[in-house]
């Protein structure tokens, strides 16, 4: 049986306890998948990048020399670089400060208004954080001219003690871990110097399933066939330099199957293809709403 020697062995075998959870409540985090995802990972990996990071659960939860934290998202990234560079007790103290400035609560949709409209204009990331935190779902949309306009959340979302706790454990792990932050495209990330000690982790918005993010209305460009295909050729690009990747994907999902991928893999025999099971940890999803939801989760990756 294989021993966990040194930190590298960690994807693999030993899965960091508690896994850390990204106050962002991002919508399509693999937060819940980890447990699944993290034992795919090669056990060693020098580089690690997290190409559509997203509220960053996955790269977060690495194990690597230095971990890459990409999204096209600006004001997404601009948050992660304050998170990192700011003393944990002043962006709490902050935090409460705003609280009780707007006077933010599961009912007052004034006070949230108000944030936002401050938000708009001036693009304080901790101003964001907090309106996530306070909006509907906890979505983050922008629109046409870069406002964000996600309405209240009214009687669900807020700032409470469990977005708190995986608040501290999240910014401790940003200053704790050698991370670098970038905003660009997927396809503009220039991996000249990267190579098969590397791992590319790509969890782009899903083309059969629709999330805020993918829609093209948040003044960011969306997610069409044009941006599935780059992205694949992205990826054999990768796969010819013998750096590795790891894909999430859906290939089908409530009736719809991503032809492309599903055409992209029968091209390329030597990718492999694990099935994830997202409803595995919810013992109370019945084999017949499985059924209706009919999604196949998984990872592809160029490595065994
Ligand atoms: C499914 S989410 C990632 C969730 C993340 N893995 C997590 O667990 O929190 C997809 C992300 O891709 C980003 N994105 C969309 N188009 C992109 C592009 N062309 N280049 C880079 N990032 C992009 C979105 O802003 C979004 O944050």
């Amino acid at each position: 049986m294989l021993k966990a020697s040194g930190k590298f062995q960690m994807n693999r075998l030993l899965l960091p306890e508690p896994l850390i959870k990204s106050p962002l409540n991002y919508i399509g985090g693999k937060y819940k998948l980890l447990p699944q995802i993290l034992p795919l990972f090669p056990c060693k990996i020098k580089n690690f990048v997290d190409l559509f990071a997203g509220g960053g659960n996955v790269g977060i939860n690495v194990v690597a020399e230095r971990i890459f934290l990409n999204d096209n998202l600006v004001y997404l990234i601009d948050l992660f670089r304050y998170f990192k560079e700011t003393p944990v007790n002043e962006i709490l103290f902050q935090i409460e400060q705003c609280i009780l400035k707007f006077n933010l609560s599961l009912e007052n949709e004034e006070g949230y208004l108000a944030l936002r409209n401050s938000y708009n204009l001036e693009k304080s990331p901790l101003k964001l954080f907090i309106l996530v935190c306070f909006s509907f779902n906890h979505q983050i949309r922008f629109n046409s001219k870069h406002c964000f306009n996600v309405p209240f959340g009214k009687n669900r979302s807020e700032y409470n003690n469990t977005i708190k706790y995986n608040l501290m454990s999240f910014i401790r792990e940003l200053k704790n871990k050698n991370i670098y932050f970038s905003v660009c495209s997927f396809e503009k990330f220039d991996f000249e110097s990267f190579d098969e000690n590397d791992l590319f982790y790509c969890d782009p918005p899903y083309l059969i399933s629709t999330g805020t993010y993918n829609d093209g209305k948040r003044g960011f460009s969306g997610w069409s066939e044009t941006e599935e295909k780059k992205l694949l050729t992205f990826l054999d690009q990768l796969d010819a330099k013998n750096i590795k990747f790891a894909l999430s994907n859906l290939l089908f999902h409530k009736g719809n199957r991503n032809v492309i991928l599903n055409e992209w893999l029968s091209n390329h025999k030597k990718y492999n293809v694990q099935r994830l099971d997202f409803h595995y940890n919810n013992s109370s999803y019945n084999l017949l709403s499985r059924k209706k939801d009919d999604t196949q989760e998984v990872l592809i990756t160029n490595y065994r």
